[in-house]
Order: C-alpha cells, then structure tokens, then sequence
C-alpha cells in the first residue's frame, strides 16, 4: 500500500472510470479544448464533487464571474451556493469557508496590493505573481498553512478557469509562466485542473506551455459545425501520469439537471 496512488474523484463517474478511480493526488492537470467544448462545466463538476467530499475548493475565474458560474452549475443540479463560498479580497469571513473564489476584483485588489509592496514595480491583475499571491493567500484563508508552511492532512481542489487569461497578450511566455505558477503554488495535498484555451478554427493553443509542465491533459474538440452541421463534443485523456488510463475518446453529453458526462465511441474499442 505504501506506493498506492491516492485518487480525487472529478464528480463525473465515466472520467473517474476512465481514471482507475480518479486524478492521482497532487497531480497538475490541463483541461484543453476550444470554446463551447464543456471545460468549465467540467470544472464545475470538480469543485463540486470537493464540497460534497468536505474538501476546500479554490476557484480562479477569469472568463466568468462567479455568480453566473453558480447559475450554470444549478441548471445541472450542483448547487455550490449551499456551501460557504468567500470571494478573495472582501471582508474576512465569519466563518471558515468552504470554498475561496478568486475573481478578477480579487485579482485587482491583490495587484495593487503587491505593486504598493514591491517597491514600484506594478502588477497587473491579469500578472502570473498576482495569481500566486491571490492563491497563497487562499491557502492562509482555508487555514491550511501554519507558519507559511502548508498542513499536509488537508486535500485541496484548485480550479484556475482559465489560465490562459494570464498570458494573453504574450503567448510566448506561457511555458514560463506555467513553470513559475507550478512552483509557487504545487503541494503535493493540492490537486489542480487547469484550463487552457485552443482557438477555434485553427485548434491552436494561445500559447503552448502549460500541457508541457502538466502531468495530465485531458483533451476537449468538437467536429466541425460547418460539416456536420451540429456540435458533437468529444474529450480523450490525452495524458495522466502515475496511472494506467483509457486511450479512446469519449462522446460527451451535456444536458440540463444532469451535466456532463461520457459515453465510449461505439465501435471505438
Ligand atoms: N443547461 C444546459 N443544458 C444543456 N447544455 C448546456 C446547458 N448550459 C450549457 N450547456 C452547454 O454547454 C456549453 C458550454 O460549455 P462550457 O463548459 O462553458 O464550454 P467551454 O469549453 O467554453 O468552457 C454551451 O455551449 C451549451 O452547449
Ligand atoms: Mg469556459
């Protein structure tokens, strides 16, 4: 049992299937795919499985506010407003929450904060050092540090939707910043799913870097629309390390009060 592989379950039962149980523990994982393909429905899923569980959810949302995240995932049934949710950089909270929001007002307030500190070196909200401060300080909030230092009992879900809001205007750093986040922010009780955009039409990444770094990448697509003249989504884990994995593509299915889930590609096997 010592080498056994501790599993987080993604709260959609085929992926977790298709995973031998679940993403390994303190994995890093790139959900990737183009707009329309179900990445933050799938991260919904995620945080939402992390309430149910007990376990303290961080949720960076760039392309969203919040509160519209909330409404999207009660059209599947997964109410997360029944849980303590704490938008990072508002009043301290009364109660330890269960789940940290860090928004792009909390990433603007953190900006200024570090940029007065740094001795005139400003710092936008969308800056890679705002975001590993934003999440530092969500870890101190979750009361999961004790002196700086991380508690290695509790398991935390980071969800950053989308990570690549921080590199898009400069592409080219993404593996860099990739890098820096993965080493400010990587414990092993964090387990993190991680969004990154592909442009539509080309499937071209803005800015290829994070699946380098990553130790998962599941991968979302859609047939062209133009030719089918429908959406058909589709995801395929395209890599998971530490654990034997299915190789085929899944169908994914999205439907009101239910979310998404996968079904095997019949006659794919
Ligand atoms: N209540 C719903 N019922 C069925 N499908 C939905 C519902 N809400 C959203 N969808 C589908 O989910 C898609 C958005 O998925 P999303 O995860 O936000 O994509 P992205 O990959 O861009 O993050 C929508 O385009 C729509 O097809
Ligand atoms: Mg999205």
């Amino acid at each position: 049992m010592r080498y056994a592989v501790e599993r987080v379950r993604t709260g959609i039962p085929e992926l977790d299937n298709a995973l031998e149980g679940g993403i390994p523990k303190g994995s890093w994982v790139a959900v990737t795919g183009e707009p329309g393909t179900g990445k933050s429905i799938l991260c919904i899923h995620y945080a939402y499985r992390g309430l149910i569980e007990g376990e303290p959810v961080i949720y960076v949302t760039t392309e969203a506010e919040f509160r519209d995240v909330v409404r999207q995932a009660k059209q599947f049934g997964l109410h997360l407003d029944d849980y303590e949710i704490f938008y990072l950089g508002s009043a301290p909270p009364a109660v330890k929450p269960q789940l940290v929001v860090i928004d792009i007002f909390s990433l603007l307030k953190k900006a200024k904060q570090i940029s007065a500190a740094g001795g005139g070196r400003w710092h936008a909200a969308l800056d890679i050092e705002t975001l590993t401060a934003a999440i530092q300080d969500a870890y101190e909030v979750l009361g999961l540090t004790t002196g700086g230092r991380m508690s290695p009992r509790r398991h935390v879900r980071l969800i950053i939707d989308s990570l690549s809001a921080f590199w898009a205007d400069k592409p080219a750093m993404a593996r860099k910043y990739s890098y820096q986040l993965k080493i400010a922010t990587h414990r092993e009780n964090v387990t993190a799913v991680l969004v990154s955009q592909y442009a539509p039409t080309t499937g071209a990444t803005f800015g290829y870097g994070l699946e380098h770094i990553a130790d998962g990448v599941i991968h979302l697509w859609m047939d062209n629309v133009e030719e089918v003249k429908g959406v058909r989504r589709y995801l395929i884990i395209k890599k998971m390390r530490m654990t034997n994995h299915s190789l085929t593509a899944y169908r994914v299915r999205i439907e009101p009060g239910k979310g998404l889930s996968l079904e095997p590609l019949s006659g794919a096997e």
